[in-house]
């Protein structure tokens, strides 16, 4: 038996107007997100990740096709889903508490309740002690951390994550993979990640979509059957290098390019 999915893309275009310009970022891109799934989205850049993000976010109306959430037309943004963009920011003059507190303060929540909610998802993300430190007093990985417990704090259904560790180092990177896998094992609510690093889709995801451009479309899905925790010690096993080898293969020529530009200096 199959669940109920809780996000759909049905045959869905996107089509952005310039002046002289039009570009389909995207085409015929279908999926279903089951509830509790980790699902990764690969592709190079330009492939239209984060127009479908948008759109799935109910931020930008697609020009073709239809998104169902829970069953039902997907007419605008929702609490429900919630999103951490590509290169969020927190907002400068808030605290790190602030920051985590403000989508509940917009949901009208204050008071004791939602700054002992903030405080320990804060806790949770591994910030315990800067809770009133300022974004420029936190490093960047910390800061994504606060982007991310603060996308957690409406308790959305669903996360959308845009590349949310792009810019990072590997340790931190890693180090972050860690704490977004205990907030998921906690929660178990459902997660779609950007990432153009497959190995990262490797260690995180129970099924991989792989997107190619022009136009943008998913060109392949693939189930990782490989057993968690996916620790370090992993890593060089049979099962999960063919793993990383399958993604980069779906991913075609474009794969190397977009691994050298995300992994440079
Ligand atoms: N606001 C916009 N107006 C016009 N064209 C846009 C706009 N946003 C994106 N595009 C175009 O749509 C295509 C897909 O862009 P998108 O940002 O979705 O790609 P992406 O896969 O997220 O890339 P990256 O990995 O670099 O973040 C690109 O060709 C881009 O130039
Ligand atoms: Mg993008």
């Amino acid at each position: 038996m199959t669940d109920q999915p809780i996000l759909v893309a049905r045959r869905i275009g996107h089509c952005y107007r310039a002046a002289q310009r039009e570009v389909w970022a995207l085409r015929e891109v279908s999926l279903a997100l089951q509830p509790g799934e980790f699902v990764c989205l690969v592709g190079p850049s330009g492939c239209g990740k984060t127009t479908l993000l948008r759109i799935l976010a109910g931020l930008l109306r697609p020009t073709q096709g239809e998104i169902r959430w829970m069953g039902q037309p997907l007419q605008g943004p929702d609490r429900r889903i919630g999103i951490v963009f590509q290169r969020d920011s927190l907002l400068p003059w808030r605290t790190a508490m602030e920051n985590v507190r403000l989508p509940l303060e917009l949901n009208g929540q204050s008071g004791p309740e939602a700054d002992r909610r903030a405080r320990a998802l804060l806790g949770q993300a591994g910030l315990e002690g800067f809770e009133d430190a300022y974004p420029r007093e936190l490093s960047g990985g910390m800061q994504h951390r606060v982007a991310l417990a603060r996308a957690l704090a409406a308790d959305p259904e669903i996360l959308l994550l845009d590349e949310p560790f792009a810019t990072l180092d590997a340790l931190t990177r890693e180090r972050l993979n860690e704490v977004l896998l205990a907030l998921w094992e906690g929660r178990r609510k459902t997660v779609l990640m950007v990432t153009h690093d497959v190995h990262e889709a490797a260690r995180l995801a129970d099924r991989v979509l792989v997107m190619r451009p022009r136009p943008g479309a998913i060109v392949a899905e693939i189930p990782i059957s490989l057993p968690r925790p996916r620790g370090a010690d992993r890593w060089s096993h049979a099962a999960f290098l063919e793993t990383v080898w399958a993604i980069r293969q779906a991913l075609g020529d474009g794969a190397l390019e977009q691994e050298s530009e995300g992994e440079g200096p």
